[in-house]
């Protein structure tokens, strides 16, 4: 596909004409007790599924409610303990928590950003249950490895693919290698279902039906199945039907959100190739202007990045000057931001004091009576390869919609290195 074939496929505001097709077949249908009149949210299921080749997904409001849920649906809760990485976004630390387990926070690859299986290993103990593995900044983690500690330990894994849209790790399709994967649809994403949302996939048939209940009030006759988060009408309606087998959360996602994530799932590949296509064109700068004070992302033999995100490492000797002089030069020679990494997230304050509940830690799962671990506090020391890397980590964007935006960038970074030589 030629830059201009993709492009030619974006709308500039991410709203096209399908979107407002679907949106408008919503309006059309109304609203009426049915949720769904229009029938979008089995259609957007139905086509996620299909798109990754899974049996079940599950589209929710957030791409943080698939994970809590799945946490739960794997029987996750206090006294165990789950393994996430510290380079994350907060959400994952926070589902496990919220479940009332303990996370525990594994380093990260100094290459590739992503947990690392060394890390885990250490860190398993008796209590642990489960990992989620983050597909950080589009890239996969080392899922052999993970899948291999999983097995001897019996863990569950939890995908935490929020940034990683058809990347793919040794032919598989990202996503379908854990028990279950969690997708965010939150704005800054590949796709969007208007601003937030998300979708829980699986081939479990009954790990499916139990992350549908939870995320949807536990009503006892779900499914996993595309559309099948509604008690049909002849039950519903019924004196005798008792609801509830289980305590469910409300995660369900609208039809107005499910109309924008299938029309944004229908350009996924163009969405994605978009951000290869403006990570290459960062590459090609790099290279071309010899630059070697930035170490562009490295990409494993057999893996395929989504570039969420473009992330290189910032030498700030052999630049003769710091990140925050770095980022103000790229914004001033044109540039649309520069993200560093997120803090750790164990060093996090919510995570120091584990105020999790108000008052003290003391309420919090390391401190449950259930819990007969030793993780009672995060501290500096406990990820020493990301804390020792964070400061030098620069994000680029790679959302951008046309080719002129994304030459302009190209631009505003060949135009810092180059003022960086004089
Ligand atoms: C890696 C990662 N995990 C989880 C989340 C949470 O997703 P959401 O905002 O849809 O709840 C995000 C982004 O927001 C993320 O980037």
């Amino acid at each position: 596909m030629t830059p201009q074939e993709i492009f030619s496929q974006l709308p500039r505001n991410r709203v096209g004409e399908a979107d407002r097709r679907y949106m408008n077949e919503v309006l059309d249908a109304g609203f009426s007790n049915t949720k769904d009149p229009a029938g979008i949210g089995a259609r957007f299921e139905r086509a996620f599924a299909e798109k990754f080749r899974v049996k079940y997904a599950i589209a929710m409001n957030s791409g943080s409610g698939t994970m809590l849920s799945a946490l739960i649906a794997a029987g996750i809760g206090p006294g165990d303990e789950v393994i996430v990485p510290t380079l994350t976004a907060a959400a994952t630390a926070f589902v496990v928590v919220e479940c009332g387990a303990v996370p525990v926070f594994a380093d990260i690859d100094p290459v590739t950003f992503c947990i690392a299986p060394s890390d885990i290993e250490r860190k398993i103990t008796p209590f642990t249950k489960g990992i989620i593995p983050v597909s950080i900044y589009g890239l996969s983690p080392d899922y052999d490895a993970i899948m291999a500690l999983a097995k001897r330990h019996n863990l569950t894994v939890i995908e935490d693919n929020a940034q990683c849209f058809l990347g793919t790790y040794k032919g598989r399709l990202v996503g379908t290698i854990g028990h279950c994967a969690s997708f965010s649809f939150q704005g800054s994403k590949h796709m969007t279902s208007g601003g937030d949302g998300g979708a829980t996939v699986t081939d479990d048939e009954a790990y499916a039906r139990e992350i549908r209940k939870i995320s949807h009030q536990g009503f006892k006759t779900l499914s996993g199945r595309a559309g099948e988060g509604v008690v049909p009408r002849n039950l519903r309606q019924d004196w005798a039907f008792e609801r509830h087998d289980r305590l469910g959360y409300n995660f369900r996602i609208s039809a107005m959100q499910s109309a924008l994530g299938l029309a944004q799932l229908e350009r996924l590949d163009y969405l994605v190739a978009a951000r290869r296509y403006i990570a290459s064109r960062y590459e090609a700068t790099i290279r071309e202007t010899g630059c070697d004070w930035l170490t562009p992302p490295v990409t494993p033999e057999g893996l395929t990045h989504a570039y969420w995100t473009y992330v290189c490492k910032l030498d700030e000797k052999r630049l003769g000057a710091d990140w925050r002089e770095f980022r103000k030069r790229y914004l001033a020679n044109g540039g649309d931001g520069l993200y560093s990494a997120w803090r750790p997230v164990h060093l996090e304050p919510i995570f120091r004091s584990m105020a999790y509940f108000g008052g003290s830690r003391e309420r919090s799962p390391n401190f449950d009576p259930r819990y007969r671990g030793t993780v009672k506090s995060y501290q500096e020391g406990d990820c020493p390869v990301f804390e020792g890397m964070q400061k030098t980590l620069c994000q680029f964007k790679t959302s951008f919609q046309t080719l002129e935006k994304t030459e302009r960038q190209a631009e505003a970074l060949r135009l810092t290195i180059l003022s960086f030589k004089r």
